[in-house]
C-alpha cells in the first residue's frame, strides 16, 4: 500500500468524466482502493474519489465519522463503491459546509439533495443498494461528483460563502456552522 499524491483543482484529471470499471473484482482495483484508504487516513478525510489520486476510474470511498450521523442515519464505516449511481429520493435540498482535499484550505456552503438512494458494486462484485440522508447523502454526492469532473465550488449557489477555512469564524450564520465544518472529502 502507498500514500498517493492528491490532484488539486486545475489538474485535468479532476475536470473530466471517469471511466466505468469493467471488473470491480480485479486485483488492480483492490490495490487502488487499498492505496486510496491509506491516502484518506493520512489526509484525515471523510471521502476520496479515484480521480483525486490521478486515476480516472469510477471508484469512491467514504465514511460517516462518529458525530456526523443523524437521527435517521448511523455512523457508516469506510465504504467502497465501484461504478456508483445516485438517485435523489426527495425534492429537498439543504446547504452545508463542504471542503475538498483537491481544493485545500477552502470551504463553502453547498446545496445537496437531503435524501438519496445510491447503488454500486463492492470489490467482491456484490451489488450495494443503500438509502442515505444527511451527511451520509452529502459525502456520497460530493464523491460521485468527482467522477463527473465536478468540484464543489461548481455546485455552490452563492460564491460569497467560498472562503478560507480559517476565516469561517467570521461567517455570520447559524451558531453551529463552525463546529460542523470539519470534514474534507
Ligand atoms: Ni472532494
Amino acid at each position: 500500500m502507498a500514500i498517493l499524491k492528491i490532484a488539486k483543482m486545475g489538474h485535468p484529471v479532476l475536470r473530466y468524466s471517469a471511466e466505468a470499471v469493467e471488473d470491480p473484482t480485479a486485483p488492480e482495483i483492490r490495490g487502488l482502493v487499498g492505496d486510496m484508504m491509506e491516502t484518506l487516513v493520512d489526509a484525515d478525510g471523510a471521502g476520496l474519489a479515484a480521480p483525486q489520486v490521478h486515476v480516472p476510474l469510477r471508484v469512491v470511498i467514504f465514511q460517516v465519522p462518529k458525530g456526523r450521523e443523524t437521527d435517521n442515519d448511523d455512523e457508516i464505516p469506510l465504504t467502497v463503491l465501484v461504478n456508483p449511481i445516485i438517485t435523489p429520493t426527495s425534492d429537498e435540498q439543504d446547504e452545508d459546509w463542504e471542503a475538498c482535499l483537491s481544493v485545500p484550505g477552502l470551504t463553502g456552503l453547498v446545496p445537496r439533495w437531503t435524501s438519496i438512494q445510491y447503488s454500486g458494486v463492492t470489490l467482491d462484485g456484490e451489488k450495494i443498494e443503500q438509502a442515505a440522508e444527511g451527511f451520509h447523502a452529502r459525502v456520497v454526492q460530493h464523491e460521485c461528483d468527482h467522477l463527473d469532473g465536478i468540484l464543489y465550488p461548481a455546485r455552490m449557489s452563492d460564491l460569497s460563502t467560498l472562503m478560507f477555512r480559517e476565516e469561517l469564524r467570521h461567517y455570520v450564520g447559524s451558531a453551529d456552522d463552525e463546529d460542523r465544518e470539519r470534514d474534507t472529502a
